[in-house]
């Protein structure tokens, strides 16, 4: 593949309605997880433009949330058609950055697109209320509360590599629609993207100091942000140890996290075997597992175990692997670290006699999709998220048993349960410790204005476009007392 125009041009980060260098005089490279190549440099953007940006966010804050909801709307329509114009343009950055396929980005740039004018929609139909003092027992009737909803400042959104679009504007376009203004800070990997998506935003004709583009690494610029007393509210997604770190650091900010999971795909005894090997196929594979909804294991019933698992076996040796490049459903993992934990999950569970029908194999990150059956509860694959292409079986005896190892984990993002019956379906569901349950079908986000949530190490607070809005306001209470 030859190395594109852009291949090492250096991007700017966006403060207060310009594209700048850092002054720290420091760049990162950001390499391709399958090209052999540096395909840009971000600024590492230093303590001191973080404050500026900060500063600059509050001053335009003010102004933003004082002109109409139309005239928001206007903006964010417009960065809408923006994506929808660069699609080709983004989706090639998506792929080279973060090893997507070509049309699974366009999906992504497209559906954030689709994403925006929904949230857009749905603000125009969020109202106040109005309550009379005298509902409360001893209350007069002259009081009259007006209640109504308000942006809350400035809001921190820091996003994965995974969907560097869809999950940045996923936290951007509710922000800004309620009348905030936004610090985003992208994942390292998928910086290229989320200036990309900054720039349509740009192209829009934002006021200055709404939106700001802050690249560094989590690890330098991470915690000053969170920590920072000019942040009033964090939208954050990516890993249970990153967020924990991070609720340990924010004080009193209100704070919304999607963070990892190990979804577990529940196979009953009367499933339709072919219907739920499939889904678990799509939910485990699809962009090499790297998917927070990914289907992580499988609590099958012992008297189906052996039909599933053939039915399993002949669809991952189907699987097409390679780079993203030709269009392939398993691609190298985002970087060699990945590639690495995920091989000493398989190595763990060989080690511990788990048998590997399929698989097994490594090329540099390009892990090729790997089945394991008799995977036990005492193996790291039980209960370790991969983020890989990596498909643990655990046989289990009853439903019990399944609801059981399905709830001992410690995250709680998304169950499947693969059934017929839809009185069971729902008994199992109700018993099921996760944000949502899937009946007959694979985890997964979407439909993105469905409310999205994780428990325990899964997450806090709700997303999904009309709880991310509310997420991003508050409540304010004006009381006329009428003489
Ligand atoms: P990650 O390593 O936790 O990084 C997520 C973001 O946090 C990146 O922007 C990262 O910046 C930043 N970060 C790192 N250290 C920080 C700190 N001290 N303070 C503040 N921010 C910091 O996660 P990832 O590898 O990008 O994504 C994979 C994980 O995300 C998986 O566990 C997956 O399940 C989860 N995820 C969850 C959802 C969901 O909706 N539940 C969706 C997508 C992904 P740098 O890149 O600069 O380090
Ligand atoms: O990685 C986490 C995303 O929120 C998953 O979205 O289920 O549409 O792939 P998805």
């Amino acid at each position: 593949m030859t190395p594109s125009i852009v291949a090492t041009r250096e991007y700017k980060f966006f403060m207060d309605g310009e594209w700048r260098e850092s002054r720290s005089g420091e760049t990162i490279d950001i390499h391709s997880p399958y090209l052999p190549e540096v395909i840009g440099k971000v600024q590492a953007v230093s303590r001191v433009e973080v404050d500026e940006a900060i500063e600059a966010a509050h001053l335009a804050q003010i102004k933003w949330a004082d002109k109409s909801l139309q005239e928001r709307s206007a903006y964010l329509y417009k960065w809408a058609d923006e994506l929808v114009h660069m699609q080709d343009e983004i989706a090639e950055t998506i792929m080279k950055e973060v090893g997507k396929t070509l049309a699974d980005a366009k999906k992504e740039v497209v559906r954030t697109a689709d994403f925006i004018r929904y949230t857009v929609g749905e603000a125009q139909h969020i109202n106040g209320e109005s309550m009379r003092g005298d509902n409360f027992p001893g209350g007069s009737k002259s009081k009259l509360a007006i209640v109504e909803r308000v942006p809350l400042g400035v809001v921190l959104a820091i996003s994965p590599f995974n969907y560097p679009v869809n999950l940045s504007a996923a936290k951007i376009a509710p922000a800004l629609i309620a009348g905030n203004a936004v610090i985003f800070k992208p994942a390292t990997q998928g910086a290229l993207s989320g200036t990309k998506m900054i720039q349509a935003l740009h192209k829009a004709g934002l006021p200055n100091g709404i939106i700001n583009l802050i690249t560094g690494r989590g690890s330098d610029i991470g915690d000053y942000l969170v920590e920072h007393p000019g942040i009033n509210m964090i939208s954050f997604t990516g890993g249970t140890k990153t967020g924990k770190n991070l609720a340990k650091k924010s004080a009193m900010v209100p704070l919304v996290m999607e963070l990892g999971g190990k979804d577990p795909a529940i196979v009953r005894e009367d499933a339709d075997l072919y219907e739920a090997a499939n889904h678990i196929i799509s939910g485990a594979f699809s962009y090499s597992g790297q998917r927070c909804t990914a289907i992580k294991r499988v609590l099958v019933h012992e008297n189906v175990a052996d039909e599933l698992v053939k039915q399993l076996r002949v669809e991952v040796e189907n699987l097409t692997v390679g780079s993203p490049e030709d269009g392939n459903t398993v691609v190298p993992l985002i970087d060699t670290k990945s590639a690495d934990f995920v091989e000493g999950l398989i190595k763990d569970a060989a080690r511990q006699g788990a048998e590997v029908l399929t698989g097994n194999k490594r090329e540099g990150n390009l892990i090729y999709p790997t089945l394991i059956d008799y995977v036990n509860t005492e193996m790291r694959i039980a209960w370790e998220e991969p983020f890989g292409p990596v498909l643990p079986i655990i046989r289990c005896t009853s439903d019990e048993e399944a609801v059981n190892i399905a709830n001992k984990s410690e995250y709680g993002l998304q169950t499947s349960i693969f059934t017929r019956d839809i009185n069971k379906a729902f008994a199992l569901a109700s018993k099921i410790e996760t944000g949502s349950v899937q009946i007959n079908g694979r985890s997964e986000r979407g439909p993105d204005h469905f409310p999205f949530l994780g428990v325990k190490g899964s997450g806090m607070g709700v997303q999904g476009i009309r709880k991310s809005i509310d997420s991003m306001t508050r409540e304010k209470v004006i009381v006329l007392n009428l003489s």
